[in-house]
């Protein structure tokens, strides 16, 4: 595969130079949904690994840290790590680029939480099933795939960035062994795509890698 559906990411985040109103997605915090998440269930962390999914400039990683677990936060963009770094210079987060498309193997099955918000939606349609495939290779045998993301009802491509996705291509989780657990819907009326879904997903116990 080759590397032009991301590879706009890099100097995106080198030119903004440390401007983070250069961002477009870039929020003041860590995104409410998953701080609610995490109060609403009384997520304890203590003792488990989580894993971030193009953790950009690191706020949700640093909330999942705040939670209790070892966070390893990656992006494939050198330079919104170095950035992520800088930011929360005590921080006890991993942050790692690396490539979704080419995770370390040691990686593979190894997290008892994994998080996305706006990483799947933001690569296109052509990769995006083996994104989601990279994305559920991740969590330990019974761990948590929490997914954010906009979703379209209509089987049309937009125009994206982003590029929200349909419940056929969500289905792929289901398809790659997870089980839904938990799924709701926002609806967002400032954004020009308005339903947003968090769906929580549960790895079989006896995993997905032998
Ligand atoms: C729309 S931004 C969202 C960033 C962050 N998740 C947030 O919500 O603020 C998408 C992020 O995915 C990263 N990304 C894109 N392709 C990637 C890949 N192949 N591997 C790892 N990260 C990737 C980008 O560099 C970017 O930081």
């Amino acid at each position: 595969m080759t590397t032009d559906a991301y590879d706009w990411f890099e100097p995106l985040y080198a030119q903004a130079d440390e401007d983070v109103s250069q961002i477009p997605w870039a929020l003041p915090g860590a995104v409410p949904y998953l701080t609610q998440w995490l109060s609403k269930n009384e997520i304890d962390g203590k003792e488990q690994t989580a894993v971030v999914v193009g953790c950009g400039l690191g706020d949700d990683a640093e909330a999942l840290s705040s939670a209790g677990f070892a966070v390893t936060a990656f992006d494939v963009s050198e330079s919104a790590i170095a950035w992520a770094k800088k930011r929360f210079p005590g921080s006890t987060v991993n942050y790692v680029t690396a490539d979704l498309f080419k995770l370390p193997a040691v990686w593979l099955g190894g997290f008892d939480l994994v998080f996305d918000f706006r990483t799947i939606q933001a690569l296109p349609v052509a990769v995006r099933a083996e994104a989601i495939a990279q994305i559920a290779s991740l969590p330990k045998p019974g761990g948590t795939v929490l997914i954010i993301t906009y979703v379209r009802a209509d089987k049309a491509i937009p125009e994206g960035p982003p590029w929200p996705l349909t419940e056929q291509e969500l289905s792929q989780f289901e398809e790659s062994g997870l089980a839904v657990i938990g799924k709701e819907t926002f609806r967002e009326k400032e954004s020009r795509f308005s339903d947003r879904i968090q769906i929580q997903y549960q790895a079989p116990e006896q995993g997905m890698y032998k």
